[in-house]
């Protein structure tokens, strides 16, 4: 038995060493697919409950009780620190954050000020209670990327084409360097309060990066990604580095120096490994939406997952992306089951 989130599987598989069974949890494991989820937030918008640290510390733990993961997430949102530092913004049931003056413009871009602890004690408050609360549950704290918040601000919503976006990043370079380099001392910012808060590790998100090609993430994405891996290194917590339709550019999420990859749906697992180079543990890669076919075909799927892992230098896994509102949560009680189990050595 482990007694200390360092001994623990996730950990353990994220740093390369060995494992006594593949270790398992799931992108937006807490959520509306829980019915005890949904009465906790019945009535309070979602930016109040990622301000109430008791809320986000009851709404983290229901998945681990629930679940028997063998790692939490803190209950937040990539755009929490955006209104921490006063941008005007919401997120809007089934649609997702929006902006009320989208940034389009360098007086915008730089009244976006550097994030300070006091901005967001809540979350350090948060994040004490729940390790104390997780014991040996590792706590995973994060952010989401540069590319992926300026695509929300820039936009003021969400966006099928990014074409605010890439009007910004092709038309106006200087600009969208301005924008990328506030949003990576803001991310770089947010994810040091967390790990000096007590999480264990932390995932940057970069949900929509796949939109762009190989030499234009080189060009306007990478190095800010860089700098905020760089910018984490020599702590002894893991940096995981999550898109999605990032199959092209995983060669690219390697050099960016986190230490796992996350993976989604569209690559093998084998194959990703090949694509992302040595030295690094990968995390995933089951489809979500996959839960909702019958737990025959959820099984043999996660099992196909498991052997293309077998020779990997480390594995987590994990969906390709977050978990679907729809999604039966007994499905991934026996997911979590099966993967512990089946994966055992
Ligand atoms: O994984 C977890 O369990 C931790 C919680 C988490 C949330 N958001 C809670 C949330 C995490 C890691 C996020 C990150 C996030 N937020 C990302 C990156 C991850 C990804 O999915 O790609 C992105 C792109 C966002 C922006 C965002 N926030 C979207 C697209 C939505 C969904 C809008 C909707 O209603 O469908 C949100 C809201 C949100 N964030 C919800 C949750 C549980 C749903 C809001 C609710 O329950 O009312």
């Amino acid at each position: 038995m482990t007694s200390e989130p360092a001994d623990s599987t996730f950990l353990r598989a994220c740093h390369r060493r060995p494992v006594s069974h593949t270790p398992v949890w799931f992108m937006r494991q807490a959520g509306r697919s829980l019915p005890e989820y949904r009465a906790i937030r019945e009535g309070v918008p979602m930016l109040t409950a990622c301000a109430t640290p008791d809320l986000v510390t009851e709404i983290t733990m229901q998945p681990v009780r629930r679940y028997g993961v063998d790692a939490a997430i803190l209950f937040s949102d990539i755009v929490v620190p955006l209104r921490a530092i006063g941008v005007d913004l919401d997120i809007k049931p089934g649609v997702g954050p929006v902006v009320a003056e989208p940034i389009r413009d360098a007086r915008a871009a730089a009244a976006l000020r550097p994030i300070e602890p006091d901005d967001v004690s809540y979350v350090t408050e948060a994040v004490q209670a729940l390790t104390k609360e997780l014991g040996a549950t590792p706590l995973i704290g994060f952010a989401g990327a540069p590319f992926t918040l300026a695509s929300y601000l820039i936009e003021g919503g969400p966006s099928k084409n990014h074409d605010h976006t890439k009007a910004m990043m092709y038309g106006e370079p200087e600009l969208w360097h301005a924008l990328m380099d506030r949003l990576t001392e803001i991310t770089l910012g947010f994810l040091r309060i967390q790990l000096s808060a007590g999480v264990s590790a932390v995932q940057l998100f970069d949900s929509w990066v796949g939109a762009v090609s190989p030499d234009d993430y080189r060009e306007f994405v990478l190095p800010y990604t860089r700098r905020i891996f760089d910018g984490l290194a020599g702590l002894d917590a893991p940096r995981i580095h999550f898109g999605v339709g990032t199959g092209e550019l995983l060669g690219l999420l390697g050099e960016a120096g986190a230490d796992v990859v996350g993976v989604d749906w569209r690559v093998p697992l084998d194959e990703a490994a090949r694509r992302v180079g040595p030295g690094k543990a990968l995390q995933g890669n089951l489809d979500p939406a996959l839960l909702l076919a019958p737990w025959e075909v959820v099984e043999r799927r996660a099992g196909e997952i498991l052997a293309r892992a077998a020779g990997l230098e480390g594995h987590v896994f994990n969906l390709g992306h977050g978990v679907l509102p729809g999604t039966d949560p007994d499905q991934l009680a026996r997911l979590t089951a099966f993967v512990q189990e089946s994966s055992a050595r």
